[in-house]
C-alpha cells in the first residue's frame, strides 16, 4: 500500500480508511494495554496519534519504540475519543525502520534551547520550531520565484565565483587551488595569480548585481536569487559569512519606482506567508509570547509575531531621506543621553543598528525607507545626485533594521568612471560593466533582499542561524 502524509490526512480526514503512515516518533506513552505514539512525518506540523493495542502489536516490539524511531504504521483511521486531536490512527501492524537509544538520542519531548540545537544541527529539522522555519522558508523561496514570474521578470544565474567585489569592501572569500604552502610568485614576490586554475585572483561573489544589470539592460526586468558570501567578522544575530540574497534589477526604473517595487514585494511575500503558512505561524506566535514570558514587560515585542506581519502588510512604508534621518536622530532623546553606543555629530556618519531601529521602533513605528545616503558611505555604482548624495535606498524592518539595500545606478558613462576613479576601482578591469553605459545605457534600479533577514521577520526567530539550516559564521562550519 503506498504511504499516505499527514498533511493529507489532517486535511481530508478520511476515517474508517486503511492506510500507511510513515515518520518518527516524537513520544509514546504507553498503559499495560495500549500505547499512544505520537508521530510526525514533517509534511505540516501536526503529528498523528497512532493508539496501538499491546495484544494486536506485541510487547516485544512496542517495547523497542522510543522518541526518535522510524516506524511504518498500517491502520485504520478512526475518529478520536481524546480532546487533543480530532482523527487517530488505529494500528493493526507497526515495522520499525530505525530504532533510537533512548540514553543517547538527544532529542526528548521537552523543550530545548536554541542554543543547544544549533549543536545537533543535523537533528533539529525534528523538531516543531526548525520544521516549522523551514516549512515557512521553502514557502517564501516558492513566492519570491512566483512573485517576479507573475510580474514578468526574468530569472538570472549570476556566477558564484568571480573577479570582482561589487560592494567594494574587500570582504571576499577567495577562490584559489593553488598549493597555499608554496604558491608560485612574481619578481616581486608576490602570489602570482596568473599561475591560479582561472589565470586571475578571484573570490566568492558578494552580490550578483552587476551581472543582474547586464542582463536587465537587455530583459529589461530580471531578478537573482543566490548565495552570497561575505568574510565580515561580525558575530551578530544579524550576520551570515554565506547568506541567500534575492536582487531585482530594473530597465528604466528610477529610485521611486525601485521603492514601489521593494514594498510591494515585501508586502507580497508577507501576505503569502499570512495566506499560505497558517499553522506554523500560529505555532511560531505561540513559541514566541512563550520564549518572552519571562523577560520583563519592556523586552517583550510590542506585538505578536501575526499581529506584527499584519501592521506591516497594511501600513504604507514611511519614505524619508538620510539628512531627515540624520536631524532626528540627532536630537533624539538616546543621542543627548549618550544612549547609543555610536553618537551621531554630524551629517555623513553612517548609521549604525542601533540607529536604525531607533527610527523604526521608536520614532516611526512602522517599516521605514531611507534614501539618499552621502556618497561617501555607500558603492560606487550609485546614481549620483548633484549634492554629496546618491540615489541609495535602504529598508529597515521592526527588531531587523536593513533589511534591503537597493538604488538607482550610475548610467551616464563619464560620471560612473570619474566615481571609479575617486575609488580607486579599476575601470579596465570592469570593461564589460562599462560597455553598459557606453552602448544603449538606460536609467536603471534594484535593490538587494537579504533572505535570510526576511526569514527573521517572518518566522520571529531572534538569531539569523536559526533561520537557515546550516548557518556558515566566524569560526563555524560544522555539518
Ligand atoms: O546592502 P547590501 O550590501 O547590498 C548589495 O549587496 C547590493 N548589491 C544589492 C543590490 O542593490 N542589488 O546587501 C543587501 C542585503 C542587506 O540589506 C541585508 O538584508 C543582506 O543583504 N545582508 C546580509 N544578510 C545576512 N548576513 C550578512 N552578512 C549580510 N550582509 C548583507
Ligand atoms: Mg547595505
Amino acid at each position: 500500500m503506498k504511504r499516505t502524509e499527514i498533511r493529507e490526512i489532517l486535511a481530508k480526514e478520511p476515517v474508517e480508511k486503511q492506510m500507511v503512515v510513515k515518520g518518527w516518533v516524537r513520544n509514546k506513552r504507553a498503559s499495560k494495554n495500549v500505547a499512544f505514539i505520537t508521530l510526525n512525518d514533517g509534511s505540516v506540523l501536526s503529528s498523528l496519534q497512532v493508539v496501538a493495542e499491546v495484544e494486536k502489536i506485541g510487547q516485544d516490539l512496542l517495547s523497542r519504540i522510543h522518541t526518535g524511531a522510524s516506524l511504518a504504521v498500517t491502520g485504520v483511521l478512526k475518529e478520536s475519543q481524546g480532546q487533543k486531536q480530532k482523527v487517530e490512527l488505529e494500528a493493526q501492524e507497526i515495522t520499525i525502520y530505525g530504532e533510537a537509544d533512548p540514553e543517547k538520542y538527544p532529542l526528548q519531548p521537552k523543550k530545548h534551547s536554541l542554543e543547544f540545537l544549533r549543536e545537533i544541527a543535523h537533528l533539529r529539522f525534528r523538531t516543531n520550531t526548525f520544521s516549522a522555519v523551514n516549512r515557512l522558508r521553502h514557502n517564501m523561496i516558492f513566492a519570491i520565484h512566483k512573485y517576479f514570474h507573475d510580474h514578468g521578470f526574468y530569472n538570472i544565474h549570476s556566477p558564484i565565483i568571480t573577479a570582482s567585489d561589487a560592494e567594494g569592501a574587500g570582504e571576499t572569500f577567495h577562490v584559489t587551488n593553488l598549493d597555499l604552502n608554496n604558491p608560485p610568485k612574481d619578481e616581486k614576490g608576490n602570489v602570482d595569480y596568473s599561475k591560479d586554475f582561472f589565470g586571475r585572483k578571484t573570490n566568492l561573489t558578494v552580490s550578483g548585481q552587476l551581472e543582474a544589470e547586464l542582463a536587465a539592460l537587455a530583459l529589461s526586468k530580471v531578478y537573482t536569487f543566490g548565495p552570497t558570501f561575505r568574510a565580515e567578522n561580525s558575530n551578530t544575530k544579524r550576520h551570515l559569512a554565506e547568506f541567500w540574497m534575492i536582487e531585482p534589477e530594473v530597465a528604466f526604473n528610477d529610485l521611486d519606482d525601485n521603492m514601489d517595487l521593494a514594498e510591494d514585494f515585501l508586502k507580497y511575500l508577507i501576505r503569502f506567508a499570512l495566506e499560505n503558512c497558517r499553522e506554523d505561524l500560529d505555532f511560531l506566535d505561540n513559541r514566541q509570547k512563550d520564549a518572552e514570558k519571562s523577560l520583563p514587560q519592556n523586552q517583550r515585542s510590542a506585538m505578536g509575531l501575526i499581529e506584527k506581519l499584519e501592521f506591516v502588510r497594511d501600513n504604507e512604508f514611511e519614505r524619508v531621506t538620510y539628512t531627515e534621518a540624520i536631524d532626528i536622530l540627532k536630537n533624539s532623546k538616546p543621542n543627548k543621553k549618550k544612549k547609543f553606543n555610536y553618537i551621531i555629530e554630524q551629517w555623513g556618519a553612517d548609521l549604525q543598528s542601533e540607529h536604525e531601529r531607533y527610527l523604526v521602533e521608536k520614532h516611526f513605528n512602522k517599516p521605514v525607507i531611507l534614501t539618499d545616503y552621502p556618497k561617501d558611505i555607500k558603492a560606487f555604482y550609485m546614481k549620483q545626485n548633484d549634492d554629496d548624495t546618491v540615489r541609495a535606498m535602504d529598508i529597515l524592518f521592526p527588531q531587523i533594521g536593513e533589511i534591503v539595500g537597493g538604488s538607482q545606478r550610475e548610467e551616464v558613462y563619464d560620471k560612473l568612471v570619474r566615481r571609479m576613479e575617486e575609488m580607486n576601482i579599476s575601470t579596465e578591469e570592469m570593461w564589460w560593466f562599462m560597455d553598459t553605459r557606453k552602448y544603449g545605457t538606460v536609467p536603471h534600479a534594484g535593490f538587494g533582499l537579504g533572505f535570510e533577514r526576511m526569514m527573521l521577520f517572518v518566522t520571529g526567530m531572534g538569531n539569523i542561524r536559526d533561520v537557515i539550516p546550516f548557518p556558515r559564521t566566524p569560526q563555524n562550519a560544522e555539518f
